[in-house]
């Protein structure tokens, strides 16, 4: 048997620790069943360790998470943290998360399940069988430039900055994990950016541009502005196969995919660095969804989209394509079964617990695998 691989948990604020909870159960079923061993360590993040430690990342924390061989997170944030000052607050440790291991390429697939067709705020005919990829540059962009900050003018008034900005390789390596993902799915790349308004749009356009005439010509690459892709993808979404784009840009469209799918409780995401020599990448797995502190704490939250982080993890971090495939199927299953959570449930249905979600998967699981 191979060694056991070394997973880090973040169950972080709100909502993460009881999603996180169902997931664990699902990573001990592997650990028995299947030939995959995880040794598991966990940290709090977010507003749970600034709680604690004062900070929303210690540094045992992050030095952990850069020798792990990957990271499972819930959610961070809570509107109690909303005065505290920005490099303490929860996203700060997230961000610094991402920006320290570098995880510049953020996968964040919609997906529409069958059986939960009729949960999309849209039509039917517009989302049955979706299947489309956002990939969002994820350590550069507005999140990170500089200047930023809020300063006072000489005559007494404020005012504030933030800095876009994008260097050549910073988009090159994105755009090259686009094109090859494209290659993989559907072989459609919609680059999206506001070359008609920002510097950094024109040029990331033209470094797109030459990296597809240089080595990817076999895959169809589509320009698109971003408030465009934003109609586009509420109009007719399975014009799309792989979209890349922004950090910022992509942290609002893939909002908008994810309701596509039905609810934000529904949508992984994997977040990848590069390559070493051995062929190994720093990767950290998380929900899209938030924290949602209105629900937390009640087991009502969904569970479902950590649950599919914890099969992209399988997929992505441990070349587990089949054991991934079977969690997706137990969730299809139970889903298909009628197992609802409050978020996704339909007319006459009876909304089911987080913990009752868990029992589901569990189950479809066990019949799978017998
Ligand atoms: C996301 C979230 C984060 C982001 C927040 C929590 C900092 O919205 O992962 O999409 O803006 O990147
Ligand atoms: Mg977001």
């Amino acid at each position: 048997m191979a060694a056991n691989k070394k997973l880090l948990i973040l169950p972080g604020d709100g909502i993460g620790p009881e999603v996180m909870v169902q997931v664990r159960r699902i990573v001990d079923w592997f650990d028995k069943r299947r030939t995959v061993g995880f040794d598991i360590l966990e940290y709090p993040v977010g507003g749970a360790a600034y709680d604690r430690h004062g900070t929303p990342l210690t540094d045992e924390a992050l030095s952990e998470a850069m020798e792990a061989d990957a990271v499972l997170l819930g959610a961070v944030g809570g509107p109690q943290y909303d005065t505290v000052p920005r490099d303490k607050r929860p996203e700060a440790g997230l961000l610094r998360l991402r920006k320290e291991m570098d995880l510049f390429a953020n996968l964040r697939p919609a997906l529409v399940f069958d059986a939960l067709v009729d949960a999309s705020t849209l039509k039917r005919e517009v989302v049955e069988g979706l299947d489309i990829l956002i990939l969002r540059e994820l350590t550069a962009g507005v999140y990170f430039g500089e200047p930023r900050g809020i300063e006072t003018l000489a005559d007494g008034t404020r005012r504030a900055i933030d800095t876009q900005s994008y260097s050549e390789e910073e988009i090159r390596r994105v755009a090259e994990v686009g094109f090859e993902l494209a290659r993989k799915r559907g072989n459609r790349l919609h680059s999206v950016e506001k070359a008609n308004v920002m510097e950094s749009g024109v040029f990331w356009r033209e470094v797109v541009t030459a990296l597809h005439a240089e080595r990817f010509h076999d895959v169809e690459l589509h320009h698109m502005y971003a408030d465009n892709c934003a109609m586009q993808l509420v109009r007719k979404p399975k014009q799309f196969d792989v979209i890349v784009t922004d950090n910022l840009f992509g942290d609002i469209l893939s909002d908008c995919a994810a309701m596509l799918t039905g609810s934000l409780g529904m949508l992984p995401s994997a977040s990848l660095g590069t390559e070493d020599e051995t062929g190994r990448r720093r990767a950290m797995y998380e929900p899209v969804h938030g924290s949602a502190p209105d629900i937390a704490g009640k087991d009502m939250a969904n569970p479902l989209a950590t649950i599919l982080s914890f099969a992209m993890m399988l997929r992505y971090s441990f070349g587990l394509g089949e054991d991934a495939d079977l969690v997706e199927q137990a969730v299809q299953n139970a889903l298909a079964a009628g197992c609802r959570t409050r978020d996704i449930v339909g007319p006459g249905m009876e909304p089911v617990s987080t913990t009752q979600m868990g029992d589901a998967v569990l189950a479809e699981l066990d019949r799978l695998a017998a």
